[in-house]
């Protein structure tokens, strides 16, 4: 999933880039880009709370199906004023959907590898915001194997970056390898990679 505006800027060259290399180990490769997609503001209804369902019709319900299905879910995002975008902020929200009255998750064994690029050539720069959405997605289910951190994009653009778009290839093959656990690989035991 990809929340920039820019259909072929850094952050989906970035999130290609891992599904590539976890579609050479045979896994599905299946892309959005969020900005293309009617995706409304969460209404604060909380129907979703007792049937797991949001009422609102547009193209969440698709999401929805689709995260549910997935084995794993890479979401990208640039920095936009220190944070996500609005693009990846609303799907975000209607992710509330995945938590239950007790807002312990509906997911179970869902891995997500997190991407953020960034204007900034300094990669410590976001790292605390990094981390608490990483720590949110957690919460909300997922087992949040890995955050890429593309840093220095205003001055070098990934496209001009093959050793960053290769690790970042490697890294989808990691993650999509059969015998990888879950469990194992929750947050509290990954590490924010910053690729530069
Ligand atoms: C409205 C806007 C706000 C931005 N805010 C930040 C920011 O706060 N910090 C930063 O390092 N870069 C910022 N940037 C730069 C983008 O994060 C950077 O160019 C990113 O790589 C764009 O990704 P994309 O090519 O996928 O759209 C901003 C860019 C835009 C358009």
């Amino acid at each position: 999933m990809v929340g920039s505006p820019n259909i072929n800027g850094n952050t989906a060259k970035l999130v290609n880039a891992i599904l590539d290399g976890a579609a050479e180990n045979g896994a599905e490769k299946v892309i959005y880009n969020l900005a293309s997609l009617d995706i409304k503001c969460c209404d604060a209804c909380c129907k979703c709370q007792e049937s797991g369902c949001c009422l609102i019709d547009d193209d969440m319900k698709e999401i929805y199906q689709e995260i549910r299905d997935a084995d794993t879910v890479v979401l990208g995002s640039p920095v936009y004023m220190w944070q996500m975008t609005g693009q990846t902020k609303l799907l975000i929200d209607r992710m509330t959907a995945f938590l239950k009255p007790d807002f312990s998750s509906r997911l179970d064994n869902k891995k997500l590898v997190l991407v953020f690029s960034q204007g900034s050539s300094d990669r410590d720069a976001f790292k605390p915001y990094f981390e608490y959405t990483a720590g949110l997605l957690y919460y909300l289910g997922f087992d949040v194997l890995e955050t890429v951190i593309a840093a220095g994009t205003d001055k070098l653009e990934v496209s001009f970056r093959p050793r960053l778009l290769e690790k970042t290839r490697e890294l989808g093959k990691l993650v999509s390898t059969p015998n990888l656990s879950g469990s194992g690989f929750r947050r509290a035991e990954s590490e924010l990679i910053s690729i530069l």
